[in-house]
């Protein structure tokens, strides 16, 4: 499991600093926050004041009061209209604010994902980051309106029933308060055990959830080792971990309510018992008091229960908080630094780029460039070439600035390419990938994601100008065809079309392919090769490929090995050295046309391979 992986809900601190950002942002709906606060204290002034009317009802009632009763009554019958508004408004407050918060949460996470360097995303699989989006920031924005409300409603419950009792009576007062002590000690301890019930419940369940996907996504590795049995072992034995701690919880929790409300209960006996006294022998205790302080004991079960359960749901949630919160406070690695500004338009034209003794590692002491050199000028085609691993993809990736070189530097026509604004750079710069992404939409949709403010017709010209036109036409709906999730409607070469047309309407003064026609048959490449063509024409254009075929035109082929140029001319002056291009080129070239040339003679094999290319040329 990696790093981030590991940072589930089992081993979360408690630490409200976490809970900061999300708070400022529930804070910033204040009217919705006013209501649910409002709310809060408008119901726990009524519960308060409800004992107290019962109490002077059935006081006036014994007297034989009717005048006064009936006023009484039908404000008794007004506060529980009031009651169930204040119910009313705090419910639905809750509900905007937890729904505005995390949709903030949402928008700003993911904005500061887009500012993120790419190297963010290589270490967090895309699963992990969408959960961070979706359950993470739902989570903790539907805990948090009602943790306010509970601390709104339980302070003003606990201040209004402490004073009407003081004011009312303050021995009886004090009997009746006994219970809370031993109610609030009960809760705590109850707590730390529920909590820690939890925790290992959520634990043992990430551990089957992880058993769970092993399984799924090695089924036929499972079956194929035979590794059933031992699998099922070690979810039974989850399981039954799972099974242990979530019995624990659920018998800590029925004896933990009825405890409270018993200790409440004790506290309105001992009112009873102080108090019955002295209502018989009428000192100064009247009954309807003796009726409010027992409803008031009982009372102060719910605040006690209430805080200790919102108390868990922010424990609960910490691990989740935290997450957004990192996630939140990170600062992108790559961004504009100090000597930006913006470029004129003569600086907007770029001629050359230059890799000037680029040194670069992706973990310290793994050296993957060394002293890198190398100048690319507008108009020209640099291939790379060589073996996996050689630092051709580092190498294009330094170029359209996803990392920064660690020493040395790379210019634009002279100057650092970080002394120039990163958004500006980044739209000047076209990547065609391996595999093309498409979005779901039309084909127009994603041909127009190169450049959004182009016009139908611009989009038409680029499927044109890379020959993606006539397979377009041919599609039910034209260029109003849904390519379906992924672009899973059109074929590979197909996307891969899509992918070139969508870089020509961009019209990037630097264009980088990374194997982006490694994952297409021969026959489609033929389709696609006119588009590449195309596509390289008049820019800084850098190529990936392993298929040599694909390369020949290139101005300057590199071959790049270990982080090095192993060797660098054109395709027919690599050959004529016979060098490790030539190599490369004659295996392949073995592989891609005739399996029978593989079984002539080494020596055979040059010379037919080399009679084959002269065809060619
Ligand atoms: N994101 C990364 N984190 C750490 N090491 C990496 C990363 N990407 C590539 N490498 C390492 O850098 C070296 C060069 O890789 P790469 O540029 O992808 O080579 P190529 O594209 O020529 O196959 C390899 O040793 C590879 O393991
Ligand atoms: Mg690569």
């Amino acid at each position: 499991m990696s790093e981030v992986e590991r940072s589930d809900d089992s081993r979360a601190k408690f630490s409200l600093r976490v809970w900061r950002p999300i708070v400022v942002r529930a804070l910033a709906h204040r009217g919705a926050v006013a209501g649910l606060v409002g709310g809060g204290i408008t119901v726990a002034a009524i519960e308060t004041a409800l004992p107290l009317m019962v109490g002077r009802i059935v006081d006036e009632a014994r007297l034989g009061a009717e005048a006064t009763l009936l006023p009484v009554l039908a404000l008794y019958a007004a506060l529980f209209v009031v009651f169930a508004i204040g119910v009313w408004i705090f419910i639905a407050s809750a509900g905007v604010v937890a729904t505005r918060t995390a949709d903030q949460l949402r928008r700003d996470a993911f904005a500061k994902l887009q500012t993120l360097e790419p190297a963010y995303f290589d270490v967090r699989p895309t699963g992990w980051l969408v959960s961070r989006l979706t359950s993470d920031c739902s989570k903790v924005a539907g805990i948090l309106p009602w943790v306010m409300l509970d601390f709104a409603w339980c302070s003003a419950i606990m201040i209004g029933v402490v004073s009407a009792m003081c004011i009312t009576d303050a021995r009886l007062a004090m009997w009746a308060l006994a219970a809370v002590p031993p109610m609030a000690l009960t809760s705590a301890l109850f707590q730390r055990f529920l909590i820690r019930a939890g925790r290992e419940a959520r634990r043992v369940s990430s551990a089957m959830t992880a058993s769970y996907g092993e399984m799924l996504l090695g089924a036929r590795t499972t079956k194929t080792l035979v590794r059933e049995e031992a699998n099922l072992a070690d979810f039974q034995r989850l399981s039954a971990e799972m099974n242990h701690w979530a019995m624990r919880g659920a018998i800590l929790s029925s004896i933990y309510m009825p405890l409270i409300a018993s200790l409440a209960a004790f506290g309105a006996a001992l009112v009873l018992w102080k108090g019955a006294g002295d209502v018989l022998a009428a000192e100064g205790v009247t009954l309807g008091t003796l009726i409010a302080f027992m409803q008031f004991a009982a009372l102060f079960a719910q605040p006690v229960q209430e805080l200790a359960q919102r108390f868990a749901d922010i424990l609960n949630a910490s691990s989740a908080a935290e997450r957004i919160a990192t996630l939140l406070m990170t600062e992108p690695k790559i961004g504009d630094n100090a000597a930006v500004r913006t470029p004129t338009d003569q600086e907007r034209r770029i001629d050359t780029l230059r890799f000037e003794d680029v040194s670069f590692w992706y973990r310290e002491g793994v050296i993957v460039l060394e002293s890198f050199s190398l100048e690319a000028r507008r108009g020209q085609t640099i291939a790379l070439v060589g073996s996996t691993g050689g630092g051709k993809s580092t190498i294009v990736s330094l170029a359209a600035r996803f990392y920064e070189p660690c020493a040395g530097r790379i210019s634009l026509d002279g100057t650092d390419y970080r002394e120039r604004p990163l958004t500006w750079f980044t739209a000047q710069i076209g990547i065609v990938p391996q595999v093309a992404h498409l979005f779901a939409g039309t084909v127009r949709d994603n041909i127009r994601y190169g450049r959004l403010d182009a016009t139908d017709d611009d989009v038409e010209r680029a499927a044109m100008r890379v020959r993606a036109h006539e397979f377009i036409a041919t599609l039910e709906h034209g260029y109003d065809t849904e390519v379906g999730e992924g672009g899973e409607r059109l074929s590979t070469g197909q996307r891969q079309l899509v992918a070139l047309a969508r870089a020509v309407l961009r019209d990037p003064q630097i264009l980088v392919m990374d194997e982006a026609t490694s994952s297409i048959d021969t026959a489609t490449e033929q389709l696609v090769q006119a588009g590449v063509d195309e596509v390289l024409r008049g820019r800084i254009a850098f190529v990936v490929a392993h298929r040599l075929s694909t390369i020949r035109r290139a101005d300057v082929i590199l071959v790049i090995e270990k982080g090095r140029i192993a060797e660098q001319g054109t395709h027919r002056e690599l050959l004529a050295r016979r060098g490790r291009y030539f190599e490369l080129y004659t295996n392949q070239f073995a592989a891609d046309r005739e399996r029978a040339l593989l079984h002539l003679k080494d020596e055979a094999k040059v010379e037919t391979v080399a009679s084959l290319i002269d065809d060619d040329e």
